[in-house]
C-alpha cells in the first residue's frame, strides 16, 4: 500500500510510521514548513513538503497514495482559531485535494477523539458511536467541526473516522506530570477522584486499530472510537503505575470544580501573554472536571474484529520505563 500519513513526527505518528513500516508499507509523509524536519529524514521514508493552505502542494502530496491517515492536529491552544487551523482546515483541503487528484484512493482515515462525542452520562457502556456528539471544549468541537466536513465527503471519497479517548505509551509526554506528582505519593484530581472513570488507549493498540480501520470494508463511512475495553478507576490507574514506581502511600486530593477554574483561568491569562499553551487553561479544565470519558470498544469489535490487547499493567510499565530511561522519572 501506499500510504500518506500527516502528523507523522507527532507522538501517535511516530508509532504509526514505525508500524507501517514494518508491514513493508510504502511511506510518505507529509512536512509542514514548521515541522520536524531532523526527526523526519530519521524516519527513511518519502517525505513530501507541503502546507495545508498551499493546494498545489497538498495535491502533490495526496496524488497516487491509495490510504491517507490525516492524524494531523492540535491538542493544545491558547485560542479558538488555533484549534479550527490546526485541526478544521487541514482536512478540508486535504479532501478537496484527494478528490480533485486522486479518484481512486482507497480511504482517507481522520484520527479525531472521544472529545469530538464528549462525556457519557454515566459510566456503564460508555458513548456509542451513534449518539448525537455533546463536546464540552473548544478542542472538542473543532474536532467535531472536522468529522463533519469529513462526512461531506462520504458519497466523494470512502472515509473512516476514528476516535480515541486518551493515548497513552512511549513517546507520550502527557502524564509526565502526573507521573511525577505520583513518585511523590500525590494525586491530584480535577473533579471527584472516587468517581471519575477514564477509557485509555495503548499507542501500540491504537496505531493497530487505525490500520485495520483503513483496510477494513466495513470502516467504509463508518466512526469507531478505537478504545480500552472498558473505563478505568483512579484506583486502577495508581494501582498499576504505583508498582512500577515504587511507591507505597498514596495521598490522593481532589480538587474542587472552583478552585480548578480559578486555576484554569489564572493559567490561560499566562498562556495568552506568554503564548506557551501548556497543560492548564480554562479549556482544558473543561475537560479535565468531566466525571465519565469512557467510550465503548463494542462497534469497532463488532465490524473490525478489534480489541485492546496491552492491559493497564503492561501499558503503564511500558511508559514509566521509558520516562525512566530518558532520565525524567
Ligand atoms: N494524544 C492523545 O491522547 C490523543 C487522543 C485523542 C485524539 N488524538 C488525536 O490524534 C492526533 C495526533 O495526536 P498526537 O498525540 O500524536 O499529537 P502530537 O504529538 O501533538 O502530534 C500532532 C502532529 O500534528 C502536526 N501539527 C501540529 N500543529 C499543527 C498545525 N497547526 N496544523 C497542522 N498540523 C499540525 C505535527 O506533525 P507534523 O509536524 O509532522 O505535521 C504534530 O507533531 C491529533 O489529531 C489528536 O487530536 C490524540
Amino acid at each position: 500500500m501506499n500510504i500518506l500519513v500527516t502528523g507523522a513526527t507527532g507522538f501517535i505518528g511516530t508509532v504509526l510510521v514505525d508500524y507501517l513500516k514494518k508491514r513493508n508499507d510504502r511511506i510518505r509523509i507529509l512536512l509542514r514548513p514548521e515541522s520536524d524536519s531532523g526527526k523526519a529524514s530519521s524516519m527513511q521514508v518519502d517525505i513530501c513538503k507541503a502546507r495545508y493552505d498551499d493546494p498545489d502542494s497538498l495535491r502533490s502530496a495526496v496524488r497516487g497514495t491509495d490510504i491517507i491517515i490525516h492524524l494531523a492536529g492540535v491538542t493544545k491552544s491558547v485560542d479558538a482559531k488555533g484549534f479550527h487551523d490546526g485541526n478544521v482546515l487541514p482536512v478540508k483541503k486535504l479532501l478537496e485535494a484527494a478528490g480533485e487528484v486522486n479518484p481512486g484512493l482507497k480511504r482517507f482515515v481522520l484520527v479525531s477523539s472521544l472529545a469530538a462525542a464528549g462525556p457519557a452520562g454515566d459510566p456503564g457502556t460508555g458513548v456509542r458511536e451513534e449518539e448525537e456528539p455533546q463536546p464540552v471544549s473548544i478542542y472538542g468541537r473543532s474536532k467535531l467541526e472536522a468529522e463533519k466536513i469529513c462526512q461531506s465527503f462520504k458519497d466523494a471519497l470512502p472515509i473512516t473516522i476514528v476516535r480515541p479517548p486518551a493515548v497513552y505509551g512511549p513517546g507520550d509526554r502527557d502524564v509526565l506530570q502526573f507521573l511525577q506528582l505520583l513518585k511523590k505519593g500525590l494525586v491530584l484530581s480535577a473533579g471527584d477522584v472516587r468517581t471519575q472513570r477514564l477509557s485509555l488507549v495503548h499507542v501500540d493498540d491504537l496505531v493497530r486499530g487505525i490500520v485495520m480501520a483503513s483496510e477494513s470494508p466495513a470502516g467504509v463511512g463508518e466512526t469507531f472510537f478505537i478504545t480500552s475495553p472498558k473505563g478505568y478507576s483512579w484506583d486502577e490507574l495508581l494501582e498499576a503505575a504505583v508498582r512500577e514506581l515504587g511507591v507505597r502511600h498514596v495521598r490522593k486530593i481532589s480538587l474542587p470544580k472552583p478552585l480548578m477554574n480559578f486555576l484554569g483561568y489564572v493559567a490561560g491569562l499566562i498562556g495568552k501573554v506568554s503564548g506557551n499553551t501548556g497543560f492548564l487553561n480554562p479549556d482544558k479544565v473543561k475537560e479535565m472536571v468531566q466525571d465519565y470519558w469512557v467510550c465503548s470498544p463494542d462497534k469497532a469489535e463488532r465490524q473490525l474484529g478489534f480489541t485492546a490487547s496491552v492491559s493497564l499493567e503492561q501499558g503503564m510499565r511500558d511508559t514509566i520505563q521509558w520516562y525512566k530511561e530518558k532520565g525524567w522519572l
